[in-house]
């Protein structure tokens, strides 16, 4: 690993030290306000259909490209009614909050053949699991500034297990998609939703400033692969608060690293303050109970006795809380 990044990931465990004694009141509160758009479209409007069946790619590309090019000052709200919306990858834009009603869920296409791909990321300068490009991530954002993700516990499902498989019997011909990916981006809060199911990780922000992540659950099997919560990448200032996690990876893992020996961009990750207050056994119990500082680094070599440390880990972690 890079010797600079193995200094930031040393320091980082008392840095969220420093922080949580320092600042036991600091919250994510306030680093990015939860705001009310001054107007709201539903992607009924736009040819949407919540029937599980139809695809939704157009209908959420429209919506958003009205959003980007008719800009309302205060921004726009797209409200995603209850309903299950399958879709393809579709991009956000800047100012506008994607709101998921209670009993919305979008649903990743399992069609994984016509699943646009995207160039490398500089720091990684391949994918992250083989050679060449990599899949865009269902929802993603790249150069935007105050984007809102919530709901009333509405569901982004990435239907995972067709990626997984591909990646068991070794037939992915690139990197796999992450769930939610932002580059390039500030001003992110995503709260209020469930993530499911991510064929790769769930929540990807790299290149960013100011992003919180909090009431959010975040769940796949234990035995899917690589299905980690939340990856702040070459990012500052991200703040995740009282979120249910429980994948088949990493929990969170900070990240500030690249695959090129002589790469020239090493972006480093300050400031991420880590702050769990609630390890509900469901997606339900998302109300703050035990203040839980709690977090984990990836280690560059994955094997066996780093997965039975984490599994010992998760069932110490559950019989606490049980
Ligand atoms: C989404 O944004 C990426 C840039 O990050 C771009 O390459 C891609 O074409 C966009 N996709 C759509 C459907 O607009
Ligand atoms: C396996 O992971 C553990 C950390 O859990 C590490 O200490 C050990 O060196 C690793 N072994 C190999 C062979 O990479």
């Amino acid at each position: 690993m890079e010797n600079r990044a193995l200094g930031l990931l040393i320091l980082l465990p008392f840095l969220l030290n420093f922080f949580g004694t320092l600042a036991a009141e600091e919250t994510c509160s306030g680093t990015v306000p939860m705001r009310r758009r001054p107007e709201t479209i539903s992607i009924t409007e736009f040819g949407g259909v919540g029937d599980g069946r139809r695809l939704n790619t157009r209908a959420f590309r429209n919506a958003v490209y009205r959003i980007q090019h008719l800009r309302k000052r205060g921004g726009t709200m797209l409200y995603v009614p209850p309903g299950v919306w399958l879709t393809g990858n579709f991009n956000l834009t800047s100012h506008m909050t994607l709101y998921l009603a209670r009993g919305a869920v979008i649903k990743a296409t399992k069609d994984t053949w016509s699943w646009p791909l995207m160039d490398p990321l500089p720091s990684y300068g391949r994918g992250r699991e083989l050679p060449g490009g990599r899949y865009a991530s269902l929802i993603h954002g790249n150069g935007l500034r105050d984007v809102i993700i919530t709901g009333d516990k509405g569901v982004i499902d990435g239907q995972g297990e067709v990626w997984w498989n591909m990646w068991r019997q070794r037939s992915l011909r690139y990197t796999r998609p992450h769930l939610l990916e932002f580059m390039h981006s500030s001003d992110i809060l995503i709260s209020n939703v469930v993530f499911k199911n991510s064929p790769f990780w769930n929540i990807h922000p790299v290149y960013c400033n100011n992003v919180v992540v909090r009431y959010v659950a975040i769940v796949a099997p234990h035995d899917s692969p690589n299905t980690d919560g939340v990856d702040p990448d070459s990012s500052s200032n991200v703040c995740i608060e009282d979120t249910f996690i429980s994948t088949g990876d990493d929990l969170v893992a900070i990240k500030s690293r690249h695959h090129r020996p002589q790469a020239d961009r090493l972006h480093p990750v300050f400031r991420i303050l880590h702050r769990k207050r609630s390890f509900g056994r469901n997606p339900e119990h998302l109300r703050p109970e035990h203040e839980h500082l709690q977090h984990r680094h990836r280690h560059p070599h994955q094997n066996q006795s780093r997965q039975r440390r984490i599994h010992k880990e998760r069932q110490d972690i559950r019989r606490q809380h049980a």
